[in-house]
């Protein structure tokens, strides 16, 4: 099989290693992959945004079957443009990836269907949302209705913080059109959960839970980043929470959204807060997460291709879907300097040993050498029968790996490691 898979992270480099295991597949075309990734597959120099040019390749190379991994291209309708064209698709529609496009849509949903959120008001003027923000709770959560780089949401701990918010979003369009509608939401707090699903549409598999790291510094301090490191599986998801989230979550979501007409059919991404009174949906995502897909899908055990196809077809109930009982480990080295300027073009060195367990976000070839091109670089990764011992491993492989101005976090899955001890 000819395969296409769109976008140039981390995390679809993690997807192709994935589907490179099954021998159907012939070769993976990356559109528009980085250079960390020519190894596993055919760099084509098509941005994940250019549905037309996306469109015209699978047109043009025999393309089987098209893996959507971002969130603007789903959004965008690129699943409904390749299916025009008869290539059968891993994604959901525009009808449905719109649960990670509107946050108004999906709170509108979960409100609708009684699937447990944060308490929330929408708004589509900012004077209503200043009158309101006069005596609302602090602290509050702001954000923006559409995408946003998931730099959209400002949790706002002062009440002239809030106003801020609302002025730059509403008023000076800092997100653009994202930005014309916002929700205003009630402060939650308790532990985060990632869990993403296959979901047919119909069946619902959830896939082994995991923790991101969204901070830049040690200790959880610093800015927000797109994410410093992940563990897999997440020890706050228990068996108690995964039964609760499976009847009051993640069923309730696959069904609200087909009986809207909006059946969805790819990877949900369920955000979770573990809050005293019970998991709360924090987000929905459309797509797999980066960097938890780096954690998840190394431990996956049956064929992600096949399981895949399965979504697509609507036969997911047939598929074995099976995790590995151990361990996983992702700590992403990022330029020094993000999130915010940092310098690019540095050469990457990485021992040969390591190599198999790097997933590349941020790097392009010049010549046979590997630059630095971009905040998050790559991900070093481990699985192990024990949390501890995947840490392990993986801040090890971290030491073979190296660039100029190489940042990382040294506390990824510390604080996991401190409950497992409890
Ligand atoms: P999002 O971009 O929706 O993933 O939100 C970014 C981060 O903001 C989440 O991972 C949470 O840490 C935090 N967050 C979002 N909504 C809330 C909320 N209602 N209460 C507390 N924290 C939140
Ligand atoms: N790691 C969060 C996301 O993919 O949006």
């Amino acid at each position: 099989m000819r395969i296409m898979v769109v976008g140039g992270g981390g995390r679809e480099h993690a997807i192709i290693k994935k589907l490179k295991e099954n021998k159907k597949v012939e070769e993976i075309f990356a559109l528009p992959g980085n250079g960390g990734m020519a190894n596993d597959a055919t760099l084509v120099p098509i941005g994940a945004k250019d549905l037309d040019a996306i469109v015209e390749f699978a047109k043009n190379n025999a393309i089987d079957y098209a893996v959507v991994a971002p969130d603007d291209p789903l959004v965008l309708g690129c699943v409904d443009r390749l299916e025009e064209i008869g290539v059968p698709c891993f994604g959901p529609r525009a009808s449905a990836a719109i649960i990670e496009g509107s946050k108004v849509f999906s709170k509108n949903l979960m409100k609708k269907y009684g699937i447990p959120t944060a308490e929330y008001r929408v708004f589509e003027s900012a004077d209503d949302a200043y009158e309101y923000l006069k005596d609302a709770p602090i602290p509050t959560v702001i954000k923006a209705d559409g995408l946003a780089l998931g730099k959209g949401v400002i949790i706002a701990t002062e009440r002239d913080e809030a106003l801020a918010a609302v002025r730059s979003i509403m008023e000076e369009g800092r997100f653009g059109k994202s930005g014309s509608r916002i929700v205003i939401e009630e402060f939650l707090e308790g532990p985060e959960v990632s869990v993403l699903a296959f979901t047919d549409g119909t069946t619902v598999c959830p896939m082994v839970s995991s923790m991101d790291h969204k901070r830049i510094g040690d200790g959880d301090t610093g800015l927000n980043t797109g994410g410093m490191g992940t563990i897999a599986p997440n020890p706050f998801y228990t068996e108690d929470i995964a039964n609760n989230c499976m009847q009051n979550i993640f069923v309730p979501t696959i069904n609200a959204m087909k009986n809207e007409g909006r059946e969805f059919r790819g990877c949900l991404y369920f955000g979770l807060m573990i809050t005293k009174d019970g998991p709360r949906v924090i987000e929905y995502n459309c797509r797999f997460g980066d960097p938890e897909t780096q954690v998840v899908l190394p431990l996956l055990e049956s064929d992600l291709l096949e399981i895949m196809m399965a979504t697509t077809e609507g036969r997911l109930s047939e598929c074995e879907v099976k995790f590995s009982d151990g361990a996983a480990a992702c700590v992403i080295m990022a330029s020094g300097g993000y999130p915010e300027s940092y310098k690019s073009g540095y050469p990457i060195r990485m021992d040969e040993s390591v190599s198999d367990h790097v997933y590349v976000a941020g790097a392009r070839l010049e010549g046979n050498e590997l630059l630095t091109a971009g905040g998050r670089v790559l991900g070093v990764t481990a699985t192990a029968p024990t949390l501890e011992d995947a840490l392990k491993t993986a801040y090890e492989r971290v030491g073979r790996v190296d660039f100029e101005g190489a940042y990382y976090r040294h506390d990824i899955g510390k604080r996991a490691l401190g409950l497992k001890k409890g």
